[in-house]
């Protein structure tokens, strides 16, 4: 995704070189004076701001927010949509793109008139920091049922969320007919976000549900293997997911590419599978090291596969050999990595990018930590991807530790290719032309 060049003008020549920046150096450029890029002369005087200048592109041929950097806060929020017509529909999403373009570029929020309610929440401050956020819009199989011709274009794989074997799904925190995933380096960036759309669409959306997550950044060290981050079962999570930087291999496994199965206005974008996974940690808190990692198919402190060298070389990248182990002797036939990923020819068809947050949510009524996984990962292909993986996990001996209690599967909306583009725009298109 390419910053465009009016876009450059307008935030000044820091921000380009901003965005360019991997994640991590984003994070540390993070401490830039609040008037140094985000909007002009005014933006000079405002209050210090402990939010950062970090800028992710909104615009590009994918939505932010897939195979860009994760940063630390996530947060995915469901809505009921409420769009009568064609019409209701490209309102929603031209105030959607627009509401996007501002909170995710950053600037000031003047506030004309006492008399009338402040132009937003105000907990960012006067001038809204960028903060890495990105805002990426998906849409349910529900969408397409509405009443607004759109039941030709329903993308092919795109339908409710079964409900698998192990799942307690909780009707309140399920579906829905839009979903938007927030992602930025600070928690209150995303909730600050989240009120502006709400406010902005208040006549076309109606929460549903949200559940917030994060995930600790572990900065590089020169000449180290990257880190992954670790889950609430204390395991490193993340280490085999597929490089995003490797365009050619997004192409193939996140992206809807032009001329296949999909109706054409779908081109660019992806499927999103999301899960509310609880984890019964105090359970797992009781139960071996030898067993969790049995279970896992991993070294709980490197991250290191189970055929891995064990003189302490090893680290979270050693890459599996299964066909050296066919009984299952060091990695078990059973554990989470082996059913998810296989590895063999037949299983690449099956690839997903994971991109989930850590969620805690306080306690349950009979006192246990009410916490989890916010599992989001994304495919080109649901079927193929998100729900050919979790019919081979179904059973798995993890799941005595976890419950998926929510989630939904939506269709991430193609990207917003510059300035007149908005977002939904080639499905509206399609619509209208049917
Ligand atoms: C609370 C639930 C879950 C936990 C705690 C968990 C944990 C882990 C851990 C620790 C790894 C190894 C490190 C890594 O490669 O990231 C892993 C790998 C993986 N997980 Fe999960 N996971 C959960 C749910 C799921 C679900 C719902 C799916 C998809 C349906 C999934 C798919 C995968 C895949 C594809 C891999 C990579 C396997 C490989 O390529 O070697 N996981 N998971």
């Amino acid at each position: 995704m390419s910053l465009p060049s009016s876009r450059r003008q307008v935030l000044g020549g820091g921000i380009g070189l901003l965005a360019a920046m991997p994640a991590t150096a984003l994070a540390r450029a993070g401490g830039a004076s609040a008037g140094s890029q985000a909007g002009g002369s005014q933006v000079a005087d405002a209050p210090r701001s402990t939010h950062t200048q970090d800028l992710v592109p909104f615009q590009g041929v994918h939505q932010a927010g897939i195979t860009t950097p994760r940063p630390s806060a996530g947060m995915i929020a469901s809505f009921y949509m409420l769009a009568e017509s064609l019409d209701d529909l490209e309102r929603l999403f031209r105030t959607l793109t627009e509401r996007i373009g501002f909170l995710t570029r950053g600037g000031q929020q003047p506030d004309i008139d006492p008399l009338l309610p402040p132009a937003g929440s105000g907990i960012l401050g006067p001038v809204v920091q960028p903060d890495a956020l990105t805002i990426t819009v998906s849409v349910g199989a529900s969408l397409f049922n509405a009443d607004l011709g759109l039941a030709d274009l329903r993308p092919r794989h795109l339908r409710q969320m079964q409900a698998h074997p192990n799942d307690a799904l909780d009707a309140a925190l399920c579906h829905g007919d839009l979903s938007i995933q927030f992602c930025a380096n600070t928690p209150d960036t995303n909730i600050h976000a989240l009120r502006d759309i709400i406010k902005n669409t208040s006549d076309l959306l109606v929460l549903h549900w949200k559940q917030e997550g994060t995930v600790p950044q572990i900065p590089s060290m020169p000449g180290q293997p990257e880190e992954s981050a670790r889950n609430f079962l204390g395991f490193r999570d993340g280490s085999a997911n597929p490089n995003s930087n490797d365009t050619p291999l997004m192409d193939r496994i996140v992206w809807v590419a032009p001329g296949g199965v999909e109706p054409g206005w779908a081109t660019g974008g992806s499927y999103q599978a999301v899960r509310i996974i609880r984890n019964f940690v105090e359970r797992w808190d009781r139960t071996p090291l030898g067993e969790q990692e049995a279970i896992m198919g991993r070294v709980k402190p490197s991250g290191a596969p189970m055929d891995a060298p064990v003189d302490g070389s090893a680290t979270e990248h050693h890459v599996p050999d299964y066909d050296r182990d066919p009984q299952g002797t060091k990695t078990p036939l059973d554990s989470h990595i082996r059913l998810a990923n296989p590895r063999n020819a037949a299983s690449d068809a099956n690839l997903i990018l994971r991109r989930p947050f850590n969620y805690s949510n306080g306690v349950t009524k009979s006192g246990q930590l009410e916490m989890g996984l916010l599992f989001i990962c994304y495919q080109a292909d649901l079927e193929a991807g998100f729900i050919t993986v979790q019919k081979r996990l179904d059973g798995e001996p993890l799941e005595e530790y976890i419950k998926p209690i929510g989630g939904g599967f939506f269709f991430t909306l193609p990207g917003i290719r510059d300035d007149a583009d908005w977002i939904g725009h080639t499905l509206i298109a399609a619509a209208r032309a049917a």
